[in-house]
């Protein structure tokens, strides 16, 4: 008996003294358990270690969220090439805590003025993938650099050189590279095998692979980041940089001009808003479709009880509410500076009721199409999440589109392009490299932003901020994005359960529940006995959160990606 005491007293020593070194020596926990990092003054959780750990020496700097989100985001221009970009956009959205208020920053690519509607189709009027996806025509006006700069002045504390320095000395001196990197290179090598300037910098001069464990060095892009601080954001939009851009773009039938990257403006934009149980969600607006959905989609879901995580009946409910968003994304979502966009009847609870009404509870509804939401008017990406010590919170979502975007460089620049001009509907009713069918309110026009799914979201509780979620993926990042404020919110999971549960997600057309390994086949046996069509995939999203509860933050970086949560 006292042995066996003496054994129950021994593992509860051990167990306290564990958790006490977790809180006092902000031990890293693996990403393979289900306990999340936490901290008291700050955190930044991203899919990049070095970017990670450079973001939390920002912030133990003295410097604040958004300093810290910057300096990510050009650190992993450099050390996260698949998606962190310069040559890409994205979106932003911004926790002040001292205007207690969340603002969005919209640094979408954006179509050259040349742009036409039908510019990807040939001469049979089919959509030319190779011409949308990997030329260079494919690229979008670039809008990070002008997006990060934007979000400093407006809300950092550190110079544009101050925030740029970590990133050029990574590019000037090198990093190591992991695995994860290096593997991603070998993946997408055919794409660059075709452009001499993308093969000088991502293979080595005899052509091998850089391995795991070696040096890259890319002196082009430490050199057109020293020209940024140098001559601000204009040395990238009129300078020198926009001058060899419109250069290369011109030699190679590209269509990006000196005028159009001298034309690029961020948007500062509200962004979409609605409430679930009790939580005021903050997402993306137009041009991303990200907010609108999700908003859309806890609506409808909002009139059920799903709190049973993973049954057939719940997912059922969800996948349904999810066809009816997707449905309405195809026909409705475009560029609100160029369409109207019938926003305020697709968030609203009523126009929820009315499609819910679609749902039977008991088998797929196949005759989606979409909606009327005008009647209710009345009223590889990569995300990362970043909050403060001074109550400020980050939640960034950017992009070169694909894995390393078109796959070329911009000669003497060392920046990878985006292939972001894919995003637009190139032919109504014809999907794009996500399956997604757009109309006319995503077609091409000169200078239009593109329809994008990027969803970086801030959930607030008690009027704070609560969850600062996103993730890539797609057009599967709205329903990860959901997925992990459903685990939250419905299913009672700490952050690092919600981002590691097995993942679900439906987008109307393929008309087909995709999901992750890990979904329990009975399950799965009872969704295809009410009708639904399920297929098994590799996994989805990659939503680096973090939650706030109690003044203290909770940070999960995704175990789908080789990310990291740092907290101190
Ligand atoms: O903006 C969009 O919706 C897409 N360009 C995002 C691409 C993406 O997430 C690829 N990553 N996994």
């Amino acid at each position: 008996m006292i042995k066996f005491i003496s054994y129950l007293l021994k593992i509860l020593y051990i167990s306290i003294l564990f958790s006490n070194s977790v809180k006092a020596l902000n031990i890293i926990m693996p990403d393979n358990i289900f306990t999340p990092i936490q901290a008291k003054n700050g955190m930044v959780v991203t899919s990049e270690q070095l970017a990670s750990q450079i973001g939390i020496q920002v912030l133990k700097n003295g410097g604040n969220a958004i300093d810290a989100a910057v300096t990510v985001g050009f650190v992993m221009s450099v050390t996260f090439p698949q998606a962190g970009n310069i040559g890409g956009g994205g979106f932003m959205l911004v926790y002040s805590a001292d205007d207690n208020k969340v603002i969005a920053i919209d640094y979408r690519e954006q179509a050259p003025a040349k742009a036409s509607q039908d510019m990807f189709l040939d001469a049979t009027g089919e959509v030319d993938y190779q011409l949308s996806q990997f030329s260079y025509l494919s690229a979008g006006v670039p809008g990070t650099v002008a997006g990060m700069a934007m979000a400093l002045e407006k809300y950092g504390t550190l110079s544009l050189a101050e925030a740029l320095a970590p990133a050029i000395k990574l590019a000037e001196t090198g990093f190591i590279l992991n695995h994860s990197i290096s593997n991603s290179i070998k993946q997408r090598s055919d794409n660059f095998s075709k452009y001499p300037t993308t093969k000088a910098i991502f293979l080595k001069p005899d052509g091998n692979f850089y391995e795991a464990g070696e040096l890259l060095i890319q002196k082009d892009l430490a050199n057109t980041l020293k020209t940024i601080v140098k001559q601000g954001v204009k040395g990238f939009y009129t300078g020198e940089i926009a001058k060899l851009i419109a250069n290369d773009m011109h030699k190679h039938g590209g269509l990006i001009t000196t005028a159009d990257l001298a034309n690029y403006q961020p948007k500062l934009r509200e962004p979409m808003y609605g409430t679930y149980r009790n939580h005021e969600i903050y997402s993306m607006s137009p041009p991303s479709s990200g907010g609108t959905h999700i908003i859309q989609i806890l609506n409808i879901l909002e009139n059920y009880n799903i709190k049973e995580h993973n049954t057939a009946n719940t997912i059922h409910l969800m996948v349904e509410a999810m066809k009816l968003a997707y449905a309405d994304r195809a026909k409705y979502l475009g560029d609100t500076d160029f369409v109207t966009v019938p926003l305020k009847g697709l968030t609203s609870k009523k126009y929820a009721a009315k499609l819910s009404k679609l749902i039977n509870k008991l088998k797929p509804n196949n005759n989606i199409h979409f909606g009327q939401p005008s009647n209710y008017e009345s009223e590889e990406t990569t995300h990362y999440s970043v909050v403060d010590k001074y109550g400020n919170a980050v939640s960034n979502t950017y992009s070169l589109n694909f894995s390393y975007g078109s796959g070329i460089v911009i000669k003497g620049t060392g920046m990878l392009i985006n292939n972001t001009m894919d995003d637009f509907s190139s032919k109504p009713g014809k999907p794009n490299a996500y399956g997604l069918i757009g109309g006319i309110a995503n077609s091409i026009e000169p200078r239009k932003r593109m329809l994008s799914s990027m969803s970086p979201t801030i959930v607030m509780k008690n009027n704070r901020p609560f969850i600062i979620t996103g993730s890539p993926g797609g057009s599967k990042i709205i329903t990860t994005t959901l997925q992990v404020i459903l685990n939250v919110i419905d299913h009672n999971m700490n952050i690092q359960e919600a981002v590691n549960s097995v993942r679900i997600h439906h987008q109307w057309q393929p008309n087909e529940i995709r999901v992750e390994k890990g979904l329990n086949l009975d399950t799965i046996n009872l969704l295809k006995s009410m009708g639904h069509t399920v297929v098994m995939k590799h996994t989805m999203g990659a939503a680096a959160s973090i939650l706030v509860d109690n003044n203290l933050y909770y940070g999960a970086s995704d175990p789908r990606r080789n990310g990291l949560a740092l907290g101190y």
